[in-house]
């Protein structure tokens, strides 16, 4: 390889000229601008030495650009390569396998590699610069030497919480190849349904791929569709035909096969596999389940079974096999569990867990392939040879590292595709969590706590696309995108945090190609942020983006601002109850999403506000002035419109700044017991001209508040007052029988008004 990076270097001279930087993502590692152009000609012509697969690839991308024409010299060709003999270990242990170099000059393009592979990331790149210059047709003339910093460049898709086709899988997959990631962990297996044919057992997909019912809306609301859902599956045909789409393009498939945990579609098919004697179905709620497989010999044999048939199908190094969220109530009841533990001297369940995970990896080391699971497989001791998947956070990849085991890291609050990537008010419905592309982008793979030694263990990157809530394939793009453009410059270990400003216009670039495929990408990135600024006279809304501020229109009767709407010019005043819609053109064309925020005006509205007991730190938004911001609270928005209390009761005073005549007082409180949060227990409202002696005007108990399902709106009779306070009582210790019970109740309030 370095001879004929020396030829090119005095072939095309190495002056390096002030262009601009080319939008390719993921940047290569070393970019070096030379002098002149290379003209895109009408017919492009191929050496036809080229590896076949990976040249009919490039070809096919781009068709619509170019024609193609094959000569059998090298001479006249535009585009040539080479392949490069692989050094041997011991002179090299670096992986070459994925390095190329790829040379453009005004008479051609050369890419020399180790392996077919690095010849077609190659390709990649030169599809990007084709793409870059669809309409000037003049790529400049330069070489890049490249190759990746992490092997496991990975994207995860969950296909059981909601089924994707053949297609709609190989259309992902072409996705992971526009990116260069490497790596595709399919999800097949969970309790809400069992997605892969396995021979030997076929009530597997006959039962275990339906269900009754899925739940639909945000999971506090507990509401199901009523809709079976299945049988949806893919035969071991279609497996093949996957894994070979994939391997054409260089992307290792690594199934998944869920257990101890998240097995209830199986068991659905199997119940003789649980501790308990069943029926089972699959999951219609999402979440975690109590039944589990149990560590019987029935079970191991036929978890064997199934791995042999998933074995037979997936070449891949690794063969994840889950091991997450596995509860142990059932093992706690099962005597066979506790026999088990007391035979093989285990600590307890965790050891059991323990005992499970490394008993599967025998067997699957046996076959020749090694076990990667989520970090629970940590717990009780690691099998010898098991990688980890970080996901509740980075220290399940230290621990594995620090302990010589390889680990893929991908912690839910940067790599988690399933959580908001905008303002959630402006997003479709989502699983929660807020990871917008700077957060990806600015993702470190490599934790702190780490020296250089165990680093190696970080074998690479992986985001995760779990489903309940994306029900279609133009949603799973909706998610992916533009956040795995982050993930692949992460991944490929040119990413620049400080700059991720000049990334975010390479995406941009990179929108053109996705709008050519008719991928729906979101455009969160453009969104419109508001900011609420009290003044003297009431509110202002300042909007603001992170594009050029000349491009955010609004209007202020809920119109559609696509339809008739005013340039933004500076803070907007708020005087009366109106909807604020916004959104950011370019040329006239709607780029972002509508932005839009209703705000309900008081006589509270923007007036001053203190607090006795100050919110939660994660639930403090914009402090005390939440509360009388106008802005009725959204359940969606828990981390924005609300002020969360833990524990702790609301005590506010409003001052009016001068008497103020009003008769009724309304707040919200919410309540959603699965996240502890309990409506308030009593309220008390007060006046005051002197904000010392404060009088008592109306009081309401717990029962009242259940009734109005927190939604306070109270006659107050007719007052004159300076001041007003207001006590809203916590609900306290949560009683026995909910979730969290003898812990400290959450209180959430949104807004307290007066009219
Ligand atoms: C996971 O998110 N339960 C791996
Ligand atoms: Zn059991």
């Amino acid at each position: 390889m370095r001879n004929f990076i020396l030829v090119l270097s005095a072939l095309f001279s190495t002056v390096f000229y002030a262009q601009k930087k080319p939008n390719l993502i993921p940047y290569p590692q070393t970019v070096n601008i030379t002098e002149g152009e290379f003209i895109i000609p009408e017919t492009l012509v191929l050496n036809d030495k080229l590896p076949k697969e990976e040249t009919d690839y490039f070809k096919k991308r781009l068709g619509s650009l170019v024609k193609f024409k094959y000569s059998s010299k090298t001479e006249g060709a535009h585009l040539t390569q080479a392949l490069v003999p692989q050094p041997k270990i011991p002179v090299t242990t670096e992986d070459v396998r994925e390095k190329y170099t790829l040379t453009i000059s005004p008479k051609g393009i050369f890419i020399s590699s180790y392996t077919k592979q690095g010849y077609f990331l190659a390709l990649q790149t030169l599809i990007q610069l084709f793409e870059e210059h669809r309409e000037d047709k003049k790529i400049p003339a330069l070489r890049i030497e490249d190759q990746p910093k992490f092997a496991w460049r990975g994207m995860h898709l969950d296909v059981s919480r909601h089924f994707f086709t053949v297609d709609e899988v190989k259309q992902y997959i072409d996705y992971l190849t526009m990116y260069k990631l490497n790596t595709f962990h399919w999800h097949l297996t969970d309790d809400q349904g069992w997605r892969i044919e396995i021979k030997k057992y076929p009530k597997l997909t006959q039962i275990g791929s339906k269900r009754k019912e899925s739940m639909i809306g945000a999971y506090a609301d507990n509401t199901f569709d009523g809709k079976p859902y299945g049988p949806y599956f893919y035969t071991q045909e279609q497996i093949k035909e996957v894994v070979k789409y994939a391997q054409e393009r260089h992307i290792t498939v690594v199934p998944e096969i869920e257990m101890p945990g998240h097995a209830l579609s199986a068991l659905s098919a199997y119940p003789e596999l649980a501790c308990t004697k069943g029926p089972f179905e699959s999951a219609t709620k999402w979440g975690v389940m109590d039944d589990v497989f149990c560590p019987k010999d029935e079970t191991f044999t036929f978890l064997e079974n199934v791995l042999d048939e998933v074995i037979r199908l997936f070449p891949s190094q690794y063969i994840h096999i889950g091991g997450d969220e596995c509860p142990k109530t059932r093992w706690k009841e099962c005597v066979h569990c506790q026999e088990l533990i007391k035979k093989n001297n285990l600590k307890d369940e965790h050891g059991l867990q323990s005992y499970f995970i490394q008993r599967i990896e025998k067997y699957v080391n046996s076959k020749g392939r090694k076990i990667i699971g989520w970090d629970e497989i940590l717990e009780g001791g690691l099998a010898p040879n098991a990688a980890v998947m970080s996901w509740t956070g980075v220290n399940g990849g230290i621990e594995a590292a620090k302990a010589k085991h390889f680990a893929v890291m991908t912690p839910g609050a940067y790599c988690y595709f399933d959580h908001y990537q905008g303002d959630p008010q402006s997003e479709p419905n989502a699983f929660g969590g807020f990871t917008p592309l700077e957060k990806v982008y600015s993702y470190n793979p490599i934790p702190a706590e780490l020296n250089a030694e165990q680093a190696k263990y970080i074998s690479g990157v992986q985001a995760n696309l779990w489903t309940e809530y994306i029900t279609d394939f133009k949603q799973v793009q909706y998610m992916i995108f533009p956040r795995l453009m982050a993930l692949s410059e992460v991944g490929w270990g040119t990413s620049d945090p400080k700059n991720y400003k000049e990334f975010e216009n390479r995406v941009i670039s990179q929108f053109k190609v996705l709008d050519k495929m008719n991928v729906n990408y979101a455009k969160s990135i453009y969104n419109i942020s508001g900011k609420i600024v009290p003044g003297n006279n009431g509110i202002t809304y300042e909007l603001s983006t992170s594009q050029d501020s000349k491009g955010v229109r609004y209007t202020l009767d809920g119109t559609d601002p696509t339809i008739n709407s005013k340039n933004y010019q500076g803070p907007i005043s708020i005087p009366k109850s109106i909807t604020v819609k916004s959104a950011y053109f370019e040329n006239g064309q709607l780029k972002s999403s509508i932005s839009s925020q209703q705000f309900t005006i008081s006589k509270t509205t923007g007036k001053k506000i203190t607090l006795e007991n100050q919110p939660s730190e994660n639930y403090s938004f914009g402090g005390a002035s939440t509360l009388v911001d106008g802005i009725i609270g959204n359940v969606k928005q828990l981390g924005k419109t609300w002020l969360g209390f833990d524990g702790k009761d609301v005590v506010a005073t409003i001052d009016f700044g001068q008497k103020t005549g009003f008769s009724e007082v309304y707040f919200n409180t919410l309540e959603n017991k699965g996240s502890w949060i309990h409506l308030a227990k009593s309220a008390k409202i007060f006046v005051s001209d002197d904000n010392k002696n404060f009088k008592l005007i109306k009081e309401i108990g717990k029962e009242e508040i259940q009734n109005a399902k927190g939604k306070i709106k109270l006659n107050a009779g007719s007052q004159n007052a300076k001041y007003l306070k207001m006590i809203i009582e916590n609900a306290g210790i949560i009683p026995a029988g909910n979730p969290g019970a003898d812990s400290k109740a959450w209180l959430f309030v949104d807004e307290i008004g007066v009219n």
